[in-house]
């Protein structure tokens, strides 16, 4: 379990020193004993409990984050957990610091203060795992399991493991991602015993991925049928039947698996620390080649959840990738972004912007009779090259393109690809990355764009051998 002199490296950076544990207690501790204030205020009796990556002891230097979940009784129905359980967070938070009301399978409180961030989640106060009845009541049982099996080494193994899941940008379970959580990386590292046993297993598989983390190969089967789509399956150990590898992407496992293989061979930095250079957009690097930026505003992106937006702008960009393809633009790339606020934009590399050549069309086979006699005047009259019967036997015509250029058909179409609620009606704005004004960059992620332009990762250099 020794590590290299490059993960002592990361490792140095990442481990949170004693003032900065310091500085989290202290800042639990005030919300502790607001919360509770709070509770006595208004005669509830309920539990407040640090879960997550600082409970664990696998949390990140410089990323404060307290999950603080309070613990209401069973005997609650989920509607007054939501009502009662929340307000009561609601009033603790008013009085903590600045807070805003965030949404996930239930709605809870984020509040910030001295530089520490801490969600306050109202939940179930549970004897097992079995009476679960909400998706954030088996946190508390995590945190016991994890407890028990991570040892001090352990935790710096998930440390560094995260920390490369995060340089991948493969970290986190949330829409936008769709990667390895926190809990799932926990898990790796507890199965297989550190971090280069988890590079080593991981640079061979192949999916599906099952990881029997409970000594039942039978409950493969199980998840498989409850979790068709999963790529990856993990049984919870608290509760089998769920899986916690669900949200992982095919493009997630695939990074990973690939990343893996390569640093066996040639472990480097990049991998954990892309570097963010200041390098400009180098023309060079557009020159031949049809990069296309479809912008949408909204005011409407602030006020949805974050997870509910990325997934729509997915099934758009989704859609807009197979209209391309079907009007014959070869789409090469795609990927998206938003910035959650007011802006989400579609990035297209398709072959060429603008389709000059005439386009051919297929007829019916020679022996369907109406059909052929429909195609054929059809074609005659629209003055298509043709129709000829080529010396294979098809019938065929060439004839004009609906849509020459990929712009116009963006801006024609809208229907057949802004299919999703927040985006239906949404007027796209097309920009060709080389023809239009570079103005419109300003508005975007820089390294979104240059990662979609360059293509090239940094931890791809380091994968020579
Ligand atoms: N959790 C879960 N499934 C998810 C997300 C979260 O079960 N998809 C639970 C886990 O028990 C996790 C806890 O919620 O430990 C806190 O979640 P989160 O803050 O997202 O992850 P951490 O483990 O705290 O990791 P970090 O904050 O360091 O990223
Ligand atoms: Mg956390």
């Amino acid at each position: 379990m020794n590590l290299g002199e490059i993960e002592k490296k990361v490792l140095e950076k990442i481990k949170p020193r004693r003032e900065e544990y310091e500085l989290l207690m202290k800042a639990y501790r005030k919300i502790e004993s607001t919360i509770y204030k709070i509770l006595e205020k208004h005669g509830v009796k309920a539990e407040v409990t640090l879960q997550g990556s600082v409970a664990h002891d696998t949390w990140l230097s410089g990323e404060r984050d307290l999950d603080v979940f309070v613990l209401f009784p069973k005997e609650w129905s989920i509607e007054e957990l939501r009502s009662r359980g929340f307000s009561i967070l609601l009033e603790a938070a008013e009085e903590i610091g600045n807070y805003s009301i965030r949404y996930a399978e239930h709605p809870y409180v984020r509040v910030i203060l001295d530089n520490v961030q801490a969600d306050l989640v109202p939940a179930f106060k549970l004897n097992s795992p079995k009476e679960v009845r909400t998706a954030v009541d088996r946190t508390p049982f995590h945190t016991k399991y994890v407890n028990e099996h991570l040892d001090e080494e352990l935790r710096d193994h998930v440390r560094l493991f995260k920390r490369f899941l995060k340089g991948l940008g493969i970290y986190g379970a949330e829409v936008k991602v769709k990667g390895f959580s926190g809990y799932l990386s926990e898990l790796l590292i507890i199965k297989y015993g550190g971090f280069h046993d988890v590079i080593s297993r991981a640079a061979e598989w192949k999916a599906p991925v099952f990881i029997d983390m409970i000594g039942d190969p039978g409950i493969f089967r199980v998840l498989r049928k409850k979790y068709p789509e999963s790529v990856m399956y993990v049984p919870d150990p608290v509760d089998p039947a769920r899986n916690v590898a669900a949200a992982v992407s095919l493009y997630s496992l695939a990074t990973l698996v690939i990343a893996s293989k390569c640093y066996r061979v040639n472990p480097c930095i990049e991998y954990y620390y892309p570097s963010t250079s200041s390098l400009e957009i180098d023309f060079s690097f557009i020159d031949n080649r049809c990069i296309v930026l479809v912008t949408l505003e909204s005011s409407e992106f602030s006020k949805l959840p974050p997870d509910v937006l990325w997934g729509e702008l997915h099934r758009v960009t989704d859609r807009a990738v197979k209209l391309a393809e079907r009007f014959e633009f070869n789409v090469m790339d795609w990927s998206n972004w938003t910035d959650e606020e007011r802006i989400a934009v579609i990035g297209l590399e398709v072959d060429e912007c603008s389709k000059e050549y005439p386009k051919l069309y297929q007829g019916p086979p020679y022996y369907s009779s109406k059909r052929v006699l429909d195609f054929i005047s059809k074609h005659v009259f629209k003055g298509s090259i043709g129709p000829w019967i080529r010396r294979d036997g098809l019938l065929l015509a060439l004839g004009s393109r609906k849509y020459v250029s990929i712009r116009d058909l963006l801006i024609d179409r809208t229907w057949e690809y802004l299919v999703a609620p927040h985006f239906r009606g949404l007027t796209p704005r097309v920009y060709i990355l080389g023809e239009d004004p570079f103005d419109v960059l300003k508005l975007m992620d820089r390294d979104w764009v240059v990662g979609f332009v360059f293509k090239r990762r940094d931890w791809i250099n380091c994968c020579i051998r």
